[in-house]
């Protein structure tokens, strides 16, 4: 679907399906309550009205959809409203529509036209890669959502590409997160880095076996040996030439396919386990969208991937591997395989200096118990990072909530034979987890993000996610990140 934005009086825009957004119990003079009665509809959030003016308009169809109050509407919740009226769009099969800006709205133009343009394609996002017939929903797709204001200006422009560029990265966090792990390998995790290299301009390498093994990424390779797809080190940089310019390292858990390995799962939901590469995902989608907004920063992405699988050649437990900071490991539990394929990448991230260093990874099930599927377990070293985190999160509405990161949780971690040891048992097993990592980030300024309860869904409950992946991360990351450049 292509955005467009155009001047225009709604009253003679001449379009399929006019969507007109109205705040709730709004009393106006304005020609459109004329066609319906107030008492029917009375401009809740994200409730619609679908009218047909014939002829007392332009338009065919009008849609009105409610704003909800005024003091409420954040980005977050225009979102919803653009992702509800794209989907009804949708059902009425219309090849275009419009959405009209309303002049009086409590958000800046940008901001506002963002949340349309990002809201709009979520909303109509569906994983239709393994489906084999097409031609009904190619029929039926929207071409073009025109985005019509009485009067257009740059900044309406602006939001609207920012828009899109951050929904083009959600949805490639969603499309490889909905993969499944026979199609989302290591190695296709490394080619995907590749392509974004070409169409991003972002300097990638991406390291295999031979190279693992030269440097020494034992974490890495041991998780990784069990599985005939061999494992990747992934690196993109966004911004390596801006001089001055803070360096902040986006580290990602890639598994794409978690068994637990010898320490095997149970068969129930493990096809869930196919989304264990969510932290992974975030990171892509948050490079493709940073490249394509430009953002005057040193964006370093790492992503740490490999299928942890049993077999005989598989790492067992009570292994002890040294890992890429020199550290040894005692493997207790092969199924606590995130932390120490993301050992390897936060010491290697510790090599650019960076002011800040945030890693995402579907870690544990304990932060499932802890935050349900409604907020991102948050564990750092930073206060800075927190606030800044936590205020991406509220606007966003990707929440992140503050966990504790106590010297006694990193303790727990201590083995009798190596320097640590990768379970601490289950009472706050998330905050071990995050314990545990804490052990390869050094001093730097450091959050962990453990996402495991937000990857996915079986039921959304904003109106712009689906079931299945969210691309949880890459909003939340791209706020963070966008107000950097600014404080
Ligand atoms: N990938 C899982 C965590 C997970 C659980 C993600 C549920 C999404 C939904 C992780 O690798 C794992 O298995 N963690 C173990 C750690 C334990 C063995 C210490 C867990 O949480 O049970
Ligand atoms: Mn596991
Ligand atoms: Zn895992």
């Amino acid at each position: 679907m292509d955005i467009v934005t155009t001047s225009g009086d709604y009253l003679t825009y001449d379009t399929p399906l006019l969507v007109y957004s109205m705040w709730q119990d709004e009393a106006t003079s304005d020609h459109i309550t004329t066609l319906f009665e107030a008492e029917d509809w009375s401009g809740e959030f994200k409730t619609t009205l679908l009218i047909y003016p014939r002829g007392t308009l332009t338009t065919r169809r009008l849609l009105l959809i409610g704003l909800g109050q005024r003091a409420e509407l954040t980005p977050d919740r225009l979102c919803e409203v653009a992702a509800t009226a794209a989907q009804k769009a949708q059902e009425l099969k219309v090849a275009k529509y419009s959405f009209y800006v309303k002049p009086d709205s409590t958000l800046s133009t940008v901001v506002y036209a963002q949340a349309i343009a990002e809201g709009s394609i979520l909303g109509l996002y569906s994983f239709l890669a393994h489906k084999t017939d097409l031609t009904t929903l190619n029929q039926h797709a929207i071409r073009t959502l025109t985005i019509l204001a009485s009067q257009t200006d740059e900044q309406l422009e602006r939001g609207v590409r920012i828009g899109e560029s951050i929904a083009r990265g959600v949805t490639l966090a969603r499309d490889l997160v909905n993969g499944p792990g026979n199609h989302i390998t290591p190695a296709k995790l490394g080619e995907t880095a590749h392509e974004l290299e070409q169409a991003f301009n972002l300097d990638v390498t991406v390291m295999g076996l031979d190279e693992l093994r030269a440097q020494g990424f034992g974490g890495i390779l041991a998780v990784g040996q069990g599985s005939s797809q061999p494992p990747r080190f992934i690196v993109m940089e966004h911004g390596a030439t801006l001089k001055d310019a803070p360096t902040i390292c986006l580290v990602g858990k890639g598994i794409t396919f978690d068994t637990g390995g010898i320490s095997i799962k149970p068969a129930e939901n493990m096809d869930a386990m196919k989304s264990d590469m969510g932290g992974a995902a975030a990171v892509f989608g948050t490079m493709r969208a940073i490249s394509t907004l430009k953002l005057p920063l040193h964006v370093v992405g790492l992503v740490s991937a490999a299928e942890n699988m049993p077999s005989s050649t598989a790492y067992k437990p009570g292994d002890i591997i040294t890992t890429l900071s020199g550290k040894t490991v005692e493997v207790l539990n092969t199924d606590a395989e995130g932390r120490i394929v993301l050992a390897d990448a936060l010491f290697y991230a510790q090599r650019y200096n960076p002011d800040a260093i945030i890693d995402l990874a579907t870690l544990t099930g304990a932060v499932v118990v802890a935050l349900g599927h409604h907020a991102m377990g948050m564990m750092s070293n930073s206060d800075d990072l927190v606030q800044r985190l936590t205020q991406a999160g509220d606007l966003t509405g990707e929440r992140v909530w503050r966990m504790p990161l106590w010297d006694e949780y990193k303790k727990l971690m201590d083995s009798d034979v190596a320097d640590v040891k990768n379970t601490g048992g289950r009472p706050g097993g998330a905050l071990s987890a995050a314990g545990f990592l804490s052990h390869f980030v050094g001093d730097y300024p450091w959050t962990h993000l453990d996402i495991a309860g937000v990857a996915m869904t079986d039921q959304p409950v904003k109106a712009y996610q689906q079931k299945g992946a969210t691309g949880a991360g890459v909003r939340l990351l791209v706020e963070a990140l966008h107000t950097w450049t600014t404080t």
